[in-house]
């Protein structure tokens, strides 16, 4: 898009966002429903100033941001924003346009069932949704699985739009059929209101213009329901939420925190609080490039200054002190998977909720929902498109809203920590109060006592490499030279864990998560313990030894790679499991049927080709310092 000539100031921007009379609504159903003809006819009819699509406004936006006093669409535009910055790619197409009553956004996704992550997409900042008809056809299931969408990404206001009707004759009661079939399903869901439509959009009946052959229907066309439906206003009647976005101190008599306000509005002299930490202070000022600003409210992109000096950073969240939100680190959830790979209980995931980003686990899938039937199943991994309630355990507390009461800091989204790729949405249900009420013991002989008197401090080694590449064989040795040196040791061994501990699991993605989980977990109390701990598993995850390293302290984690190419291990073949593996007697073999994800940045890389194990331990223990 070129730079379109009615694109305002910055200010001029600033001033329409205040009266903020825009309305976002998404569009559901097929082309085969006549979606794009009613999308095309209410364009064409409202005569829209401008019209485009945010794929290249997007880019725009990259480019010009609002620093050159353009507009950044973003700021339109900014339901699953961290998405985009993950780069998923999602199909969804935005139009931009006003009559002189209001201005629109409308999503157009596709129907289909496999586009529901896109739905979902479309959906995650919409205020209203029209739900596609063919007259003919009535409620299918299609028709449910829009709606149970529209009412999980919690959108209260629906219009029905019964199209075609002038291919049933415009009947009347073929209109109010299709309507109570509707509205009979419907209750489950979490509408406030829904208006059902009588139209044709091919022949423009009651879409912008009243038609002359439905006499019999009073209410609303469609562009009368959209210019004059109430906008749910998160700016008036919600507390303060202003997630940090980061702290702006351009010299030391200055420090501000700058970030989009997500809800409510906020004025100088406003008492806060700052959370996780409950910190309290008085909002002094609040500004807007240069200017001070004696309000602002949801949406606007501002920096805020305090009355006294508190301690915030970006993740951190500025509420009301009044009213203000909670903070928690287990959820239950809606998720809805959005990757091709598999998701799993137990592995690690980056997690960002508002501008906070903290590692998390799901603990528990408690059902998927079946988008057709709505039934309930259980379920051990998430597939794409996938919807299921879940819980889940984040490794710091954040503040947060339930996603129906505020969306913008009830929605988060999961990151694959080894593709970085956006893998599901989710919407907060409520916290899970299980561990707010079970808090740590303190103990007085803690580690430090533990390691004064054993003379050393508590590490682990976590070996890690393929089958055959060696883990055990040198750690063995690496444990027998430690222990003459007086060193308190445990070695951890895949084998014999998997005899006892572990011998529920076997090599399944899911249960080498759990299996590698446990042996953080065990690792992790017995450094707490003061020894220093050998692991010897393949661990063939990055995200599982990432989420191993994370709940260690600096220093206290030592990634030991045996890197082995797979044929040396093949030809060694100790256990022959390889052979065994080729004749395909062993599934989901390491290597062969199985991947292994080579670590990134180990601490010590071991080339075993050319050394004996003895070699190994040396040249480790020569660089290791306890
Ligand atoms: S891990 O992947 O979950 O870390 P772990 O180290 O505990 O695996 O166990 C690996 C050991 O189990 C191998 O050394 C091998 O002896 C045995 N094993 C049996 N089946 C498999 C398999 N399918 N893939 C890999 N190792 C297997």
């Amino acid at each position: 898009m070129s730079h379109n000539m009615n694109t305002p100031t910055i200010d001029q921007f600033m001033q329409q966002q205040n009266d903020l009379d825009l309305l976002r609504f998404i569009t559901c159903g097929s082309v085969d429903d006549g979606k794009s003809t009613l999308i095309g006819r209410l364009l064409y009819e409202a005569k829209c100033i401008f019209d485009d699509q945010v794929a290249s406004l997007k880019q725009e936006s990259i480019t010009y941001g609002t620093q050159g006093g353009d507009i950044d669409f973003a700021l339109l535009v900014d339901g699953l924003a961290a998405e985009r910055e993950q780069g998923i790619t999602i199909d969804v197409a935005y139009r931009f346009f006003n009559t002189d009553k209001r201005k629109f956004i409308v999503a157009d996704t596709p129907g289909h069932e496999q586009y529901t992550r896109n739905m979902v997409t479309g959906a995650s900042n919409a205020d209203l949704s029209v739900i596609l008809i063919d007259a003919r056809k009535g409620v299918i299931e299609q028709t449910k699985r829009h709606a149970f969408i529209c009412s999980l990404l919690g959108i209260k206001q629906v219009v029905l739009a019964i199209n075609k009707m002038d291919l049933v004759d415009y009947q009347e009661d073929t209109f109010q059929g299709i309507r109570d079939d509707f509205e009979a399903f419907a209750k489950e869901f979490n509408f406030t209101n829904i208006t059902a439509i009588p139209m044709s959009a091919l022949k423009g009946d009651n879409v912008v213009s009243r038609s002359a052959a439905m006499t019999w229907f009073h209410g609303p066309t469609l562009m009368a329901m959209l210019e004059t439906t109430p906008i749910p206003n998160l700016a008036s009647d919600h507390g303060l939420r202003f997630p940090v976005q980061w702290v702006n101190r351009p010299h030391l008599d200055f420090r501000g925190f700058a970030g989009t306000i997500a809800a409510g509005t906020v004025q100088p002299g406003d008492e806060v609080r700052v959370l996780p930490s409950g910190a309290t202070a008085k909002v002094d000022e609040i500004i807007l490039f240069e200017q001070k600003l004696q309000q602002a409210q949801c949406g606007q992109a501002v920096t805020i200054t305090l009355d006294k000096e508190i301690d915030a950073s970006r993740g951190d969240m500025i509420v009301s002190a009044k009213d203000p939100c909670e903070v928690s680190d287990q959820f239950e959830v809606e998720l809805v998977w959005m990757d091709d790979g598999q998701g799993f209980i137990g592995r690690s995931y980056g997690l960002q909720i508002g501008s906070s980003w903290v590692n998390a686990q799901i603990t528990e899938i408690k059902y998927k929902t079946n988008i057709n039937t709505m039934q309930q199943s259980p379920a051990r991994t998430l597939h794409l498109n996938d919807i299921v309630v879940a819980k889940i355990s984040l490794d710091k507390p954040v503040a947060y809203e339930a996603y129906q009461q505020c969306r913008p800091i009830g929605a988060f989204i999961l990151v694959d920590r080894f593709s970085n790729a956006t893998v599901a949405a989710g919407m907060i249900d409520f916290a899970l109060r299980r561990a707010a009420n079970v808090h740590h013991q303190d103990v007085s002989v803690n580690k430090n006592a533990r390691n004064r008197l054993n003379g050393h401090k508590g590490k682990v080694l976590w070996f890690t490499g393929l089958s055959g590449s060696g883990k055990s064989t040198v750690a063995n040795v690496v444990e027998q030279k430690l222990h003459q040196q007086g060193i308190r040791t445990y070695l951890l061994d895949g084998d014999n864990l998997r005899h006892g501990l572990n011998k529920d699991l076997g090599f399944t993605e899911a249960d080498r998560i759990e299996n590698i989980r446990r042996v953080t977990e065990l690792a992790h109390l017995m450094v707490d313990a003061g020894l220093v701990v050998l692991t010897a598993f393949i661990s063939p995850f990055e995200a599982e030894r990432e989420r191993a390293r994370a709940r260690f302290n600096e220093g206290e984690f030592i990634e030991v790679f045996m890197d082995t190419p797979l044929e040396v291990a093949e030809q060694r073949d100790v256990k022959g499991l390889y052979k065994k593996a080729r004749r395909g007697e062993i599934p989901n073999f390491t290597g062969i049927s199985s991947p292994y994800e080579a670590p990134q940045n180990p601490e010590y890389s071991l080339d075993t080709t050319d050394s004996t194990a003895e070699q190994l331990a040396d040249r480790l223990l020569a660089q290791l310092e306890l």
